[in-house]
C-alpha cells in the first residue's frame, strides 16, 4: 500500500506541478521571444512532458485501483472522495489522450515540416486542454487529500 500511495502521489505531483509550471512559469516567461524560437522551445518542452505524462496516465489507475482492490476490498469499501478522485481522474486521462492525438501529434508533422504557424495554432489548442486539466488536476488533489475529513 505504501509503494502504491507513493507512486501515486509522485505521478499525481509530477503531472499537476508540470502543468502549472508550464502555463504559470514557461509561458510568460517565453512570450517574449521571437515567434520561431518560442514554438522550436514548445515543441522541445512539450516532446519531453508528454514522456513523463503517458508514465502518469498508466501509473495512476494502476496504483489507484491496486490500492481500491488490494487495500480497501473493492469499490464497496471506498468513500465517496475516491469515487470523485476516480471520475476526474478519467476525465484528466480522456483529456490528454484527445490533446495528444488531435493536437500534440499534428503539432509534431507540422513542426518536422517546419510550418511554424501551424505548428504555433496547435500548441495554442494544447494550452487550452492543458489549462482545463490543470483546474481538474488541482481540485483532484484538494478532494482527494481533504476528502477523508469531510
Ligand atoms: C483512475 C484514477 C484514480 C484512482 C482509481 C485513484 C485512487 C486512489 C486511492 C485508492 C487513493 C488512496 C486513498 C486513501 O489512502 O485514503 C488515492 C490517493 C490519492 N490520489 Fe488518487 N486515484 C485516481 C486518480 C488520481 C488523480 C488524477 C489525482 C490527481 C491529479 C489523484 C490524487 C491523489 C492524491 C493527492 C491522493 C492522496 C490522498 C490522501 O491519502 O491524502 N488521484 N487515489
Amino acid at each position: 500500500m505504501a509503494i502504491a500511495l507513493l507512486l501515486h502521489l509522485l505521478a499525481a505531483t509530477l503531472w499537476v506541478g508540470g502543468m502549472f509550471f508550464a502555463l504559470w512559469i514557461l509561458r510568460p516567461a517565453a512570450l517574449p521571444l521571437p515567434l520561431a524560437e518560442r514554438v522550436g522551445l514548445w515543441t522541445r518542452v512539450l516532446e519531453r512532458f508528454m514522456v513523463i505524462v503517458w508514465g502518469v496516465v498508466i501509473t495512476l489507475p494502476a496504483t489507484g485501483y491496486w490500492m481500491i482492490f488490494m487495500g480497501f476490498g473493492g469499490m464497496q469499501g471506498v468513500g465517496g472522495h475516491i469515487r470523485l478522485m476516480e471520475g476526474m481522474g478519467w476525465i484528466m486521462i480522456a483529456i490528454f489522450l484527445i490533446l495528444y492525438f488531435r493536437s500534440f501529434r499534428p503539432m509534431q508533422r507540422m513542426a518536422r515540416e517546419l510550418l511554424i504557424p501551424e505548428t504555433g495554432l496547435y500548441i495554442e489548442k494544447i494550452r487550452q486542454y492543458v489549462r482545463i486539466n490543470l483546474i481538474l488536476g488541482l481540485v483532484t488533489i484538494s478532494t482527494a487529500g481533504a476528502g477523508r475529513y469531510w
